[in-house]
């Protein structure tokens, strides 16, 4: 008899169009290991019950995605400490009945700046534009790497003060600010800065408007998207105009994904294929 496939998956609503199945599949497909990876639609009053259908079934770990990243932390058996500080989870961990529920959304992202930008966080002056879900598990991130200086700004000002005060109750030594959206200090800082990160939806859509004037874009800067549909964002497209550094969101995408393969597995993803796999399958080479 061969070997009984590791059973997979992600849970969501809508869970429509993901790239996790190909990415994990390709990632087991390397290592020779049997991995069924599947899409599960899952309402939010059956989040419970699709919770206890993973333990009975022995499914060995899922992903969790929009919108049940928070509701989902109360019923698993374990948070790991920097889930916890987040308050929600991405990946669950199927331990022999005991579900353990990580967060590899913001490690995924701090990896991808030192792996795919090569750039270290310690020390550095950083912007986030955006304040929901993905900024917060960003900003704690950047705070636990000691980035110096920690800017937010986001279209509803009151989120951004929100999440402003959420971190630093979790983290008391958190030196963070916020500024209003498009207005003058936001324009005076936006050139000084080290690390300018888009941690909104802007730039998914065709009409969307542009984040700020790009033209404050300097060439010492990296650039980063968490939008990786389209890959090359207007942002991206600005920064790389006038000379700076980019990064784009399919980095974040691929790292939280080894992360969550690593804890299911124990085994590297190989990044540099899983990323040309992605590539192709959004239409890009
Ligand atoms: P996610 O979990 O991906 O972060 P989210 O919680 O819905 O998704 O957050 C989306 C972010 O994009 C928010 O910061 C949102 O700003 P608001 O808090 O003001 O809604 C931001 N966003 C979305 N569309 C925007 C737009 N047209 N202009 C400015 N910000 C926008």
């Amino acid at each position: 008899m061969g070997q009984i496939p590791k059973v997979l998956g992600i849970l969501g609503d809508p869970i429509g169009h993901t790239l996790s199945p190909l990415m994990h599949h390709t990632a087991a497909q390397h290592h020779s290991l049997e991995v069924v990876y599947l899409p599960f639609w899952v309402k939010a009053d059956q989040l419970p019950a699709a919770l206890q259908g993973i333990r009975a079934l022995g499914i060995q770990g899922v992903n969790i995605t929009i919108p049940h990243k928070q509701a989902v932390l109360p019923l698993v058996d374990e948070v790991r400490p920097e889930a916890r500080l987040i308050g929600a989870l991405n990946t669950l961990h199927n331990v022999e009945g005991r579900l353990i529920g990580y967060n590899t959304d913001g490690p995924g992202f701090i990896a991808s700046l030192r792996e795919d930008a090569g750039e270290e966080p310690r020390g550095k002056r950083v912007l986030l534009l955006g304040a929901g879900g993905a900024a917060r598990g960003l900003t704690i991130h950047l705070i636990l790497e000691g980035v110096a200086e920690l800017t937010l700004a986001n279209r509803t000002p009151e989120k951004a003060q929100q999440l402003a005060t959420y971190v630093r109750e979790k983290l008391s030594w958190a030196t963070l600010r916020c500024l209003p959206w498009g207005g003058r200090e936001l324009e005076e800082l936006l050139p000084q800065v080290d690390i300018l990160i888009n941690a909104t939806s802007i730039g998914m859509r065709p009409g969307d408007p542009p984040l700020f004037n790009y033209d404050l874009i300097r060439p010492h800067q990296l650039v980063c998207d968490i939008v990786y549909r389209p890959l090359e964002t207007p942002l991206l497209l600005g920064a790389g105009q006038r000379g700076a550094r980019t990064l784009d969101g399919l980095g974040m995408l691929i790292r939280q994904g080894a992360l969550a393969f690593q804890i299911w597995t124990g085994l590297e993803m190989p990044v540099g294929l899983i990323r040309q796999v992605l590539l192709a399958e959004l239409g890009y080479n």
